[in-house]
């Protein structure tokens, strides 16, 4: 699509859905096409569910948790290496690109973003960050709670056993040792968490356009956001 088209681009544009949706690929293409930043704030979260397991605080100690919230430094630098990173991760100015990808993070990360002081912290800095515009920012309550004006909000959905199909082949790629049966469990157990929070749940806000993309590829579905900032615009 041609972008001399896109008269009007809005200022930011919120991207929420499950885990393994394809937020992040179809986020990073969108806003390649029409010159956004992109940022995923599930690394902030990951980076703090890192860095707890790393300074070994007890993932039940929510006090613990949430004041490594309010001191950690994360910072998302262009990619310094061709190998499969879209971006470097750094925490306390360590790359920790691929330490946050582990199943030992995953199978904390949704307890950590449960934690309604760890969300406060988080929420402040990604508003910070989406102060200056031009940003397609990805996450689980973007379009609900840190971003509520965003001008486009999508809300990227389908169903577990593709989610996880997908995810299993990226793994693979990656060279991790993955086992399907356990990466399914591991997205509904995270679903579950996610969805159930009281704090900021996963879910579409109300005027969210939701796209269930089992039976989409990934050209048509950034196809398809390109023609809703078209009519938009
Ligand atoms: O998108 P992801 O799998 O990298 O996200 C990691 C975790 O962070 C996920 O379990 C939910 C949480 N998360 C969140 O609660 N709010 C966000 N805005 C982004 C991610």
């Amino acid at each position: 699509m041609c972008q001399k088209k896109l008269q009007h681009l809005p200022r930011n544009i919120a991207i929420d859905g499950p885990a393994a949706s394809g937020k992040t690929t179809i986020g990073t293409l969108v806003a390649n096409k029409i010159g956004y930043m992109c940022l995923d704030t599930g690394i902030m979260y990951r980076a703090v569910a890192f860095q707890a397991l790393r300074e070994g605080i007890d993932i039940a100690d929510e006090a613990a948790v949430t004041s490594l919230a309010e001191r950690i430094d994360i910072d998302i630098l262009p990619a310094s290496s061709q190998d499969g990173r879209q971006f470097d991760v750094m925490i306390n100015g360590e790359d920790r690109t691929w330490d946050i990808r582990t199943a030992a993070v995953n199978a904390v990360v949704s307890e950590v973003s449960a934690y309604p002081g760890v969300r406060k912290a988080m929420t402040r800095q990604q508003r910070k960050i989406a102060e200056k515009g031009k940003i397609v920012m990805i996450g689980r309550d973007i379009g609900t709670v840190v971003l509520p004006d965003a001008e486009l909000k999508i809300y990227l959905d389908a169903s577990v056993e593709v989610r996880a199909q997908r995810r299993y082949i990226e793994d693979l790629s990656h060279g991790k040792d993955a086992c399907l049966e356990d990466v399914v469990e591991s997205l509904r157990h995270r679903d579950e968490i996610d969805s159930g929070r009281s704090v900021a749940p996963l879910k579409a806000a109300e005027d969210a356009v939701i796209i269930n993309s089992d039976n989409m590829t990934v050209y048509e579905v950034v196809e398809y956001v390109m023609e809703l900032l078209e009519k938009r615009g």
